[in-house]
């Protein structure tokens, strides 16, 4: 079973799918850390995909779903050397009508499923303020906040040591960019979810724990119901 995170840039979708993916047996696939690594590594789809990043712009669709497709083939390999892994946990994809039935037409060829999407909400303005002071770890990928959650030595990542960094997109125009973008392409989805009745709206705005609670509850209760 797959399950897709959706809302909102900021609502907290990274933060809280290492804890979940742990936490379910699911494999955790950000199409921003899948790009952010290509960068990173300098390939051919890095080096086309950096300055979209930087402006706030979204990856073509043929692109974006040719890496999930691989992800997912990765995955099966992964299954079949007798590694347990329970399905996908999608943070960041899909984010347009294309993508979404992309990614239909994709588990339907492969006889997979999605069990639920959950949707996180929080006001735009606790958005702005939470991406404006993001940190993460460029080495090991931990997300910080300079006021909610700094790292506890200054600007050393207390999981790796590592340096952390502001992201190259959570500057004021790029994080404009991207919330127009979401409520142009990737809001309408919601619907397209809700009618397939597998919808689940998680209030953003509590503490991270809540939160986290929260969303293992509805997951849990979804694998059940729709097996
Ligand atoms: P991506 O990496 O997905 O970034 P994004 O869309 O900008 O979303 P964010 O990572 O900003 O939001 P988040 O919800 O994960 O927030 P976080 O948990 O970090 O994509 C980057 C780019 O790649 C895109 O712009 C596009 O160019 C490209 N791309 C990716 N996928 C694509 C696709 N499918 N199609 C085309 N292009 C694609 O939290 C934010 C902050 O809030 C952190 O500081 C955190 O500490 C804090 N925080 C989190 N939760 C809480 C809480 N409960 N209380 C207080 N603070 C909190
Ligand atoms: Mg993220």
């Amino acid at each position: 079973m797959h399950v897709i995170f959706m809302g909102p840039q900021g609502v907290g979708k990274g933060t809280q799918a290492t804890t979940a993916a742990d936490r379910l047996g699911l494999t955790h696939v950000s199409t921003g850390d899948l790009f952010r690594a290509a960068i990173k590594a300098q390939t051919p789809l890095g080096v086309m995909a950096k300055e979209i990043l930087d402006k706030g712009e979204l990856v073509p669709d043929d692109i974006t779903l040719g890496i999930v497709e691989s992800r997912l083939e990765e995955l099966a390999a992964e299954h079949a050397a007798g590694k347990h892994v329970n399905g996908a946990l999608f943070d960041g994809f899909p984010r347009t009508p294309a993508q979404a039935r992309g990614l239909d037409e994709l588990l339907e060829r492969r006889g997979e499923r999605l069990a639920a999407v959950i949707e996180f909400t929080a006001p735009r303005e606790v958005l702005v303020e939470r991406l404006s002071g993001r940190r993460v770890c460029p080495n090991c990928g931990a997300t910080y906040h300079v006021d909610f959650s700094p790292p506890k030595d200054d600007s050393i990542c207390d999981r790796c040591g590592h340096q952390v960094i502001q992201r190259a997109d959570d500057t004021p125009e790029a994080i404009e960019r991207r919330l127009s973008l979401y409520d142009q392409q990737t809001a309408p989805l919601l619907n397209y979810f809700r009618d397939q009745g597998i919808l689940k709206t998680v209030d953003g705005n509590r503490g991270v724990e809540a939160v986290s609670a929260d969303i293992v509850k509805l997951i849990e209760e979804s694998a059940t119901s729709n097996i």
